[in-house]
């Protein structure tokens, strides 16, 4: 898979992907990662990228032109299944959604900042635009760095025991159950016999059961879900 981020700080990426599991899925060539700096293809002598939103107000708002150039060069090197915007006006960032971009070749994903980007950039270029949630962030960095983690283990490959993607909370709109290693009693803390049991039929029950329940008890709202 091949991932364009699209961005006026790209050092804000060097983090989330240096460490842990992108770390690796991007050495093992499992993804490509491609940081564009949006200023760049900017042909303003100040490399200017923002100006005042027409018809006045507070903030400033992306202009279009540079993102149109940076995309547009893009789209003319591979097809995109997906040209993302992240933004809080989206669709709300899931489970199954991670699932549905993993299976994607190529997509790019475009950070807004200050009030956002000229409408005609969502109208024209953007075919989704995702929010990771009800609150405003100073930019689009940190939501795809969120979004490019939950896409990037699930590729194949990716997670080394390759059945524990499949068993994180949320894969059946369910939440995980709890889960202990050693020792088995701390300070009189003693973990469920059943899970020291070695009777693996008894142990999946019980991990479907306390899976239920949880979800019952902290997100009913997940059991609502088709
Ligand atoms: N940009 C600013 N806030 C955001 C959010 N909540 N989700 C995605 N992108 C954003």
């Amino acid at each position: 898979m091949r991932i364009d981020i699209l961005t006026l700080f790209p050092a804000m990426f060097q983090g989330p992907f240096s460490e842990s599991i992108i770390k690796r899925a991007i050495e093992k060539g499992e993804v490509e990662i491609y940081l564009h700096n949006i200023r760049d293809y900017s042909e303003d002598k100040h490399k200017r990228v923002d100006d005042y939103p027409f018809g006045g107000g507070a903030g400033m708002v992306m202009q279009i032109a540079p993102i149109a150039r940076l995309i547009e060069k893009l789209k003319s090197e591979r097809n995109y299944d997906q040209i993302i915007y992240l933004s809080p006006d989206g669709q709300r960032f899931n489970q199954k959604e991670a699932n549905k971009l993993s299976l994607c070749t190529n997509i790019i994903l475009l950070c807004g900042h200050y009030k956002g980007v000229d409408q005609r950039v969502r109208d024209h270029y953007i075919t989704q635009e995702i929010s990771i949630g009800d609150y405003v962030l100073s930019g689009g960095e940190l939501a795809a760095a969120v979004v490019v983690d939950a896409v990037v283990r699930l590729l194949p490959g990716v997670i080394g025991d390759e059945t524990s993607a499949l068993t994180d909370s949320f894969q059946d709109n369910l939440l995980a159950p709890p889960i202990y290693t050693r020792p088995s009693d701390f300070n009189g803390w003693k973990v469920p016999d059943v899970l020291l049991s070695g009777n693996e039929k008894l142990i999946n029950e019980w991990r479907e059961q306390m899976s239920l329940e949880r979800t019952r008890q902290l997100r009913p709202d997940l059991l609502d879900e088709e």
